[in-house]
């Protein structure tokens, strides 16, 4: 695997590449990775014939007090976990190759980064489509890979390839959990066993409003309400959202006969977590 800090030799790297007409597959990371982001390497390396990686803890994402100065940084053991699934080229730049000084230009994609997530981090969602937009600039790939974990940064990063009309595909792979049903996260390594014990609710909150639902429930406040029930078993889990939305513009939904994109957001300790759950649409 070869190992690129500067976007000219990412493009060297590429040229060779694409001599060998070698059609590209992105997943773009912020490392400490997990086996959901090497789901995600698995999908690119089984669709395209060359799979390019990234880490880079994106400092525009960050708020100011938010983590980003103690976001995990792991970077041998991530480079040795991409290179056992054939990845043939790491991009990791530093803060200043991304974003050299008088960098000014930034994508806001209006009306929907402010739902969810980008409600409660303001910014977060025009750090995300900044540094993927330079991404999707540097590498130009033909497929690009999200996970569904981060629903809402899927919904975002699809409307921006719409509006701006990147030549590329967005590819999104399923949801990556332990076997007692927590989502796999980078910030998962915050938690003490406690925590991660408490954790588990927001997949039960999840979990029980997907068989209410199941049963034939519709109405989005009753299948709130089943969720809040379930979350106040864990007092020491600090909700920041649960909401039902639409998929693909995040806005609240009162039913979810269309389907539905649950989404749940909770501080555990000293961790902010986020889980979802698709509801297909009513038969
Ligand atoms: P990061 O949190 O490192 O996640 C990188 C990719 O892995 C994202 O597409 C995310 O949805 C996916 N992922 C994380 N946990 C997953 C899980 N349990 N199952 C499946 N996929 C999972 O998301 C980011 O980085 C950044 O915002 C980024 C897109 C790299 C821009 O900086």
């Amino acid at each position: 695997m070869r190992i690129a800090r500067t976007v000219a030799e990412v493009r060297a790297a590429l040229a060779e590449l694409r001599a060998q007409s070698r059609s590209v597959g992105l997943v773009p990371t912020m490392g400490a990775l997990h086996q959901g982001h090497l789901s995600l390497v698995r999908a690119a390396r089984a669709a395209c014939d060359a799979v390019v990686a990234t880490i880079f803890v994106n400092p525009t994402q960050f708020g100011p007090n938010e983590d980003f100065s103690k976001y995990p940084r792991t970077f041998q053991a991530d480079c040795a976990l991409l290179e056992a699934e054939g990845v043939d080229l790491l991009f990791a730049p530093e803060p200043a190759e991304m974003y050299p000084e008088g960098s000014g230009t930034v994508i806001e994609v209006e009306g929907i980064s402010d739902r969810l997530d980008g409600q409660s981090r303001p910014g977060h969602f025009r750090g995300v489509a900044t540094v993927v937009a330079k991404l999707f600039n540097i590498v130009a790939p033909i497929k690009a890979f999200f996970g569904q974990k981060d629903a809402a940064q899927v919904a975002i990063l699809r409307r921006m390839v719409r509006d701006l009309n990147f030549p590329l595909e967005i590819v999104v792979c399923p949801i990556v959990r332990d076997p007692d049903g927590l989502a796999l996260s980078s910030r998962n390594r915050y938690l003490s066993p406690e925590d991660r014990q408490s954790a588990l609710v927001l997949h039960r909150t999840l979990h029980r409003i997907e068989a209410r639902a199941a049963a034939g429930e519709v109405d989005s406040s009753a299948l709130l309400d089943a969720g809040l029930a379930v979350l106040a078993e864990e007092p020491d889990v600090r909700l920041d959202y649960l909401r039902v939305v639409d998929p693909d513009t995040l806005e609240d939904r009162a039913d979810v006969r269309q389907g539905a994109l649950v989404a749940v957001a909770a501080w555990v300790g000293p961790a902010r977590l986020i889980d979802n759950l698709l509801l297909p649409p009513h038969p």
